[in-house]
């Protein structure tokens, strides 16, 4: 019974896909179209939810294979993919809130979903809080009687700041409020959200989901009547995913807990190297014992992910002279991809961001993020280090 299997199991096998050829590898219906015989058939599937698949726009079985294995990995009833994690995003937000109900989001979260959040949603009549960090006693200073969703990110962006959700699905189930929870850093593998009471999960699988750097998808996952109405507004929006970037987020999904599993071991081998460096000021890390949160984290998350940031001493100059000696690591944005990739926040938002707003979030001028990728962690250890000698 796949609700028994390990992970690795349920990643492999989980995922109904009837194929009359008994391939292995899943197959890839690269169709925008399906056609039928009869004016009764295609009448039969114009309804809402057809007995058949019609046009990929609505539903493909590729991208059905997908989402049945998300919604089995991250233990929801019902999942549907999307063509990036914004998509994932936007349409979870939107299925949630109508005009004039208020939503509450941290600041310390993806810029993208900031921007939704602070920008967009009010633009549409629907009111928000930005709160300062992702405490839950700043969840519940924000809430109105109008609350209707409390967004999570955890761990966050760039200081793996972590928030206490089951904390925060206590506030919101008081209240007849949702709880969304971007699962992006910890992956599935590390920590399920839906099990500790959040309603929705959403994924950038762009990242670990898809895990390789070559895809651009996302996917949300929770209750079967939710993710009905997403579906709906998926349609009318049309951030659909092609079949192919579905078929390779489920190619990806099937080694995710191996990935995981060394990406976890990598990270923390790394944090505790780059904690005892002498020309480190700090390191931002859910599983080092320094960490603000680390007993939140050990009580919510089976591992503490492959993502982490480390602050180099001595300022911008120092930062950016340890960040551009990387060898094996690759300067790139995104993360949770097999190789490993650094940015440099402070140059990096430096354009659109004054200096004493980006301090006062933490995003000092030395801070490094890294995304821990699949090399040998020796080799790892020895870039960083060899990295930091030139500072
Ligand atoms: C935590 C998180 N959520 C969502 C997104 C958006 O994903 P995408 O770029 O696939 O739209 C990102 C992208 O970096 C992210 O880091």
């Amino acid at each position: 019974m796949a609700s028994g299997w390990g992970f690795t199991t349920k990643a492999i096998h989980g995922g109904k896909m009837a194929d009359a050829h008994k391939s292995v590898a899943p197959p890839l219906y690269q169709t925008a179209t399906f056609y039928y015989d009869t004016a009764d058939e295609g009448a039969r599937l114009g309804q809402e939810i057809p007995p058949g698949y019609v046009y990929t726009r609505w539903a493909n079985p590729t991208t059905r294979a997908f989402e049945e294995k998300a919604a089995l990995l991250e233990g929801a009833e019902d999942a549907l993919a999307t063509a990036s994690g914004m998509a994932a995003v936007s349409t979870a937000v939107l299925t949630a809130l109508r005009r004039g109900e208020h939503a509450v989001a941290p600041s310390a979260i993806y810029q993208a979903t900031y921007q939704l959040f602070a920008d967009i949603l009010p633009s549409y009549g629907i009111e928000t809080t930005v709160i300062p960090d992702g405490e839950v006693a700043s969840y519940e200073r924000a809430l109105r009687p109008t609350t209707k969703l409390l967004y999570i990110e955890t761990p966050n962006n760039p200081l793996l700041g972590i928030t206490d959700i089951a904390g925060v699905v206590g506030l919101a189930r008081g209240r007849g409020a949702l709880t969304i929870a971007d699962n992006t850093f910890a992956t599935p593998y590390n920590q399920n959200p839906i099990a500790l009471g959040v309603d929705v999960v959403v994924h950038s699988a762009t990242k670990y989901l898809g895990g390789h750097h070559d895809l651009t998808a996302g996917v949300l996952a929770g209750g079967a009547a939710f993710i009905k109405r997403s579906k709906r507004i998926l349609r009318i929006f049309g951030a659909t995913i092609d079949p192919f970037g579905a078929w390779l987020a489920m190619r990806g999904v099937i080694t995710l807990g191996l990935r995981v599993a060394r990406q976890n071991d990598s990270a923390q081998r790394l944090a505790e190297f780059l904690a005892a460096h002498p020309k480190v000021e700090r390191v931002h890390y859910p599983g080092l014992s320094s960490h603000p949160a680390h007993a939140v984290a050990r009580r919510q998350m089976r591992g503490y992910s492959g993502m982490l940031s480390f602050e180099v001493r001595g300022g911008y100059e120092a930062g950016v002279r340890a960040f551009e000696a990387l060898a094996v690591a690759k300067r790139a944005t995104s993360l949770g991809g097999t190789t490993t990739l650094v940015s440099h926040p402070a140059s990096l938002s430096s354009v659109h961001m004054p200096r004493e707003v980006r301090e006062a979030a933490g995003i000092t001028d030395g801070l490094i993020r890294v995304s821990v990728g699949i090399e040998d962690a020796e080799d790892l250890l020895e870039d960083f280090g060899q990295a930091l000698d030139q500072v």
